[in-house]
């Protein structure tokens, strides 16, 4: 086996004797101040005014800036999580650890769409007597909502709130972020060619059918003044405008709007039917519980860093915010069950949706507003807190690779 003196072995003697004249080492300063006389053989296509360019840019770029001379390095103390004036491109020293761990955890979630069979949910989607007309139905509107929601969820996190989020740790975590709400659209999108579904009809439902639109239509209004370029935030009007947009997408998009549709699906797959897509809804749940807290934690830390931001009033509105999205999600279950099915029914929704909406309030720090709600679906419960965060595809070879393989 060749090892490194060995390459060095062989190099040597070809550079005594090599037919083509060697190029001597030059320092990076050498490089970027002359091309070098010695290079041989070389036949520029460059012109001398060209290269004249170049050295002009170069020396235009005012390196002196960088220097230890005229920027500090950055302290712990240094970094907040907006209206942060301290450099963003340097992502150590952390000072929120776990973002960085969510980012980390993230990453040992990885899944990508097509490694689920899908086999069984075609010849069940495509056979008369599969299934029910009102799961049908459930199938169709979740795939109709999400198809969409994650694409608002992403542009959410692209087009408005990652350059306001004035902090490298959680800005590597958005980015891990926007790529999974990426693969989220391709799994929706993979499960509805999988199924021959109406692509039009499904892709168009958040313009068309009225459960679905209001969802749409709420989370858009949450993100039209950030996604202005020329937003900024700075002031406590602008700054409450961000928390708006903040718990808009993960406390009530993310937290409440995906929670009707997951529970449905899921049902589903216990009960054995369309077991792909309930599979694929399973490991975009336990994405989905990972963004929810990132999202919390940012929002908390906004307020404890920003305090004056967190008046009485605006805790009414916020709680006001939380009873919209609350209702939105119970008029989908009533729209999506008008009678039980998959052993549930638009009651026990509404009941577990305001169980929600409590934990919601709860994680930001705000009081519950249907005391005694009590959660109908505890095995919900079971498949978020089982959430695995860490080593979640220990056993990827055997069990993630081979596609299908969840119990339910
Ligand atoms: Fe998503
Ligand atoms: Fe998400």
């Amino acid at each position: 086996m060749l090892n490194w003196d060995d390459f060095h072995a062989e190099e040597k003697p070809k550079a005594k004797t090599a037919t083509t004249p060697t190029v001597a080492p030059q320092t990076t300063a050498q490089n970027a101040a002359t091309p070098s006389p010695t290079v041989a053989n070389v036949q520029p296509v460059a012109t001398t005014a060209a290269l004249d360019r170049a050295q002009a840019a170069i020396a235009a770029l005012n390196v002196a800036a960088l220097t230890p001379a005229a920027v500090a390095r950055i302290q712990v103390d240094d970094k907040r999580m907006i209206n942060c004036r301290a450099d963003l491109n340097q992502l150590v020293p952390f000072k929120y650890d776990w973002a960085w761990q969510k980012y980390l955890d993230s990453c040992a979630n990885h899944w990508m769409p097509q490694e689920v069979n899908m086999t069984k949910d075609i010849s069940l989607w495509k056979s008369q007597e599969g299934l029910t007309d009102d799961e049908r139905l459930i199938v169709m509107r979740s795939l109709g909502y999400f198809s969409t929601a994650d694409s608002l969820v992403a542009n959410n996190i692209v087009l408005a709130v990652y350059r306001l989020i004035t902090n490298p740790e959680c800005r590597q975590y958005l980015i891990r972020q926007a790529a999974e709400e990426a693969i989220h659209t391709h799994s929706y999108q993979y499960c509805i060619q999988s199924l021959g579904m109406n692509e039009g009809e499904v892709f168009n439902m958040y313009h068309e059918v009225p459960s679905v639109a209001a969802k749409a239509a709420w989370s858009l209004s949450h993100t039209h003044s950030l996604s202005d370029p020329t937003f900024q935030t700075g002031t406590p009007e602008t700054d409450r405008e961000l928390l708006r947009n903040l718990i808009g997408f993960y406390a009530v998009t993310e937290g409440i709007f995906f929670y009707c549709g997951f529970t449905q699906i899921l049902s589903m797959g216990r009960r054995n039917k369309m077991t792909g897509v309930a599979e694929q809804f399973q490991y975009i749940l336990r994405d989905e519980s990972m963004h929810l807290n990132f999202g919390i934690d940012v929002i908390n830390q906004i307020k404890i860093e920003n305090s004056h931001l967190w008046s009485k009033e605006f805790q009414q509105e916020v709680i006001q915010m939380i009873l919209e999205g609350t209702q939105l999600e119970i008029n989908y279950a009533r729209d999506t069950m008008p009678r039980g099915v998959l052993g549930m029914n638009a009651a026990m929704m509404e009941e577990y949706l305001q169980f929600i909406c409590n934990r919601r309030l709860t994680q930001l720090g705000l009081p519950e507003q249907f005391v005694g709600a009590k959660n109908p679906f505890p095995w919900m419960s079971e498949i978020m807190d089982l959430r695995k965060e860490k080593n979640f595809f220990e056993t990827r070879v055997t069990e993630y690779q081979t596609g299908g393989a969840l119990a339910w």
